[in-house]
């Protein structure tokens, strides 16, 4: 027994993918050119994507925001838990990254339920704030780390009570805990774990799966919210 966290080593981590449910070949084809990418390890990690995709389930979603979506496996993922008319919007700056992403969607099947919005995130954000507060089931944040407030913010309004927002990279290959590292992505990690942790209109936990991921999930709206 171990009261502390596994730390994985190569061979535990390969027992615990042949034990998860067998991946679609699209996927698996996605997740093999992304990694012959030189940026490919921006890519979340299998086992997070079926947790994910877990998450939306239990959560009956129907709408989920994604912000971050590079060469579309988490979208993956995340769509095809989701219902024939559920839909991810997805928001991404590189248009060009996202082409390699539809190709893939379509060979899945799921590309109609991705609502693709190129552009600034927080520009993209904006927007969806005008008309879509408290519609979205589930967002997941996994873009510029110095916004990750402010997207988490906007993710607050636009995910209803009751709905969960997932955050990833919140431990930073454990940089975060390192009181030598001071770039500025790091820096951006720990203002954004400790905003979330002072942050009454949620409750949260950091699971340790990949990178660290942040579960918030939306309490009931008070009029002190705003
Ligand atoms: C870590 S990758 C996302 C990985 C993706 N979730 C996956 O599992 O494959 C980050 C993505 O965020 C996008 N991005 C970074 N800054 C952005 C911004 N300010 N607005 C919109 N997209 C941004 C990048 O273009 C990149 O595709």
């Amino acid at each position: 027994m171990n009261t502390s966290t596994l730390s994985l080593d190569q061979r535990t981590r390969e027992y615990l993918l042949d034990s998860l449910p067998e991946e679609a070949p699209v996927d698996r084809m996605l997740r093999e050119e992304t990694a012959r990418r030189r940026d490919g390890n921006m890519q979340i990690a299998r086992e997070q994507a079926v947790f994910m995709a877990l998450l939306v389930r239990m959560l009956n979603a129907r709408r989920t925001l994604e912000i971050g979506v590079f060469t579309g496996y988490s979208t993956l993922s995340v769509a095809r838990a989701l219902p024939a008319d559920g839909c991810v919007v997805a928001l991404d700056r590189d248009a060009d990254v996202v082409a390699i992403a539809r190709r893939y969607w379509r060979e899945a099947g799921i590309e109609e339920k991705v609502d693709l919005r190129i552009g600034p995130a927080l520009d993209t954000l904006q927007q969806l704030r005008n008309t879509m507060e408290g519609t979205f089931d589930f967002a997941f944040i996994d873009a510029d780390k110095i916004n990750y407030q402010a997207y988490f913010d906007h993710c607050v309004k636009l995910v209803r009570p009751g709905g969960l927002i997932a955050v990833d990279n919140v431990l930073w290959s454990g940089r975060v805990a390192d009181p030598a590292e001071t770039g500025e992505d790091t820096e951006a990690l720990r203002a954004f774990n400790r905003h979330v942790r002072e942050d009454r209109r949620v409750e949260h936990c950091i699971v340790p799966i990949a990178d660290g991921l942040t579960l918030a999930h939306i309490l009931p709206r008070t009029t002190e919210d705003g």
